[in-house]
């Protein structure tokens, strides 16, 4: 018995070495792809980067986008629009910020009163998202910075200096993909999010498991195609981990341009999703409610489009099943509705995802969304 606890003990620090080794290879490879191989988006062999939002832009987020300066949209790589609403006042950590396009955004839309980290592991992207600090600020007419941009690991975020439960809102813009150790990322991002959190994000997902052969391509792993989920498995991982069921809010298909790489890739498809998901404090899923939106979210006086699937139009009373009762009542939108907590039960309190709604393929075939015009800047 001994030996058995000892052999097992043996394997899973093996195991352990030989993901901590794929990590580094996959960091260094990385960050040689996005510190000097591409210039602009352009360079990118697919057109992740100019996905159109499925869903129409807050008008917020549209002039937000309109001020950042044009050397940082140049070398925007992210593959949807990570801009949840009702940011006013909130502390927002970017994941993989890049030249930071959208954390200058956030910066617009946190406002004086809020902050907004950018964490990067390539020294080229936070020497160059650092130097348009002050434009923004200036441009803004904040008296005070609100927005920093800080060197570090999103799968080390105490040692970046980021505390545990600090957090509203956590984002990312196609960067998970980019990584080997998904479950250390995202339990990393549970950590900081304070409860009520939401992490709000958008990557590349496969059509299915991606084959381990795809991991030895340098290209693929920079595009995150060889590192893309299988978009079934994010559901079960954020549950998991304890975050609530993902709620799909964009998707849109990826077409892949080099042929080479589309030889590569063969049957499997790839659809950039974005999901918000939210860290519930501990048995808040009750019972299902009756709510009714106030009208009060910034950009959504008449509707607030939670979601693909939950549209809440202003004082129309609606019923919602016990997992969205919790995020309406546990959230930064707890005072944007009035809420009606009913007796009977839901069959589904643990939240068990429908899947055939979560998925950025369906979603993406739905809304006839691939690429249409290049939309960097929202311009
Ligand atoms: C595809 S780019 C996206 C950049 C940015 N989010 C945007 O939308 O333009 C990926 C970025 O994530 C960073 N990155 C990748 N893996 C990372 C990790 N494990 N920790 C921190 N940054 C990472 C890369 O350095 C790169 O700047």
């Amino acid at each position: 018995m001994k030996h058995v606890t000892t052999l097992l003990r043996t394997l899973a620090f093996q195991r352990k070495l030989q993901t901590l080794s794929m990590s580094s290879s996959v960091h260094e490879n990385v960050k040689n792809y996005y510190g000097s191989r591409l210039e602009t988006s352009d360079d990118l062999q697919t057109n992740a980067a100019c996905v159109m939002p499925s869903r129409p832009v807050a008008k917020s987020a549209c002039e937000a986008l309109k001020q950042v300066h044009p050397d940082v949209c140049k070398r925007y790589f992210g593959c949807g629009l990570v801009i949840p609403e009702k940011l006013e006042g909130c502390t927002v950590l970017d994941l993989g910020s890049g030249s930071g396009r959208d954390c200058f955004v956030l910066s617009k839309l946190v406002g004086e009163s809020g902050q907004v980290i950018g964490l990067d592991m390539t020294d080229e992207m936070i020497v160059s998202s650092q130097k348009y600090i002050q434009y923004h600020q200036e441009k803004f007419g904040y008296s005070k910075l609100n927005t920093v941009f800080v060197k570090g690991y999103m799968e080390k975020l105490s040692d970046a200096g980021i505390q545990n439960n600090s957090l509203d809102v956590v984002v990312s813009n196609c960067v998970i993909c980019l990584c080997p150790d998904k479950r250390t990322v995202i339990s990393e991002a549970y950590k900081v999010l304070k409860e009520g959190g939401e992490l709000y994000y958008s990557d590349i997902y496969a059509s299915k498991v991606v084959p381990d052969s795809f991991k030895e391509d340098p290209v693929l792993w920079g595009e995150g195609m060889a590192g893309a989920l299988y978009w079934r498995d994010l559901i079960a991982l954020m549950k998991d981990i304890g975050f609530s069921t993902p709620h799909i809010v964009a998707g849109s298909h990826i077409v892949v341009h080099n042929p080479e790489l589309q030889k590569k890739t063969g049957d499997v498809k790839y659809a950039s999703g974005t999901y918000r998901i939210f860290k519930l404090p501990q048995n808040s899923i009750k019972s299902k409610a009756l709510v009714a939106y106030k009208g009060t979210v910034p950009d959504c006086a008449d509707c607030f489009e939670f979601d693909a699937s939950h549209s809440f139009k202003t004082n129309v009373p609606v019923e919602v099943d016990a997992e969205m009762a919790a995020i309406l009542k546990n959230t930064r939108f707890s005072t944007d509705f009035n809420i009606t907590m009913l007796d009977t039960p839901d069959l589904n309190q643990s939240g068990t995802p429908q899947y055939c709604h979560l998925s950025p393929f369906l979603l993406a075939d739905k809304l006839g969304s691939s690429v249409k015009q290049c939309s960097k800047t929202g311009r």
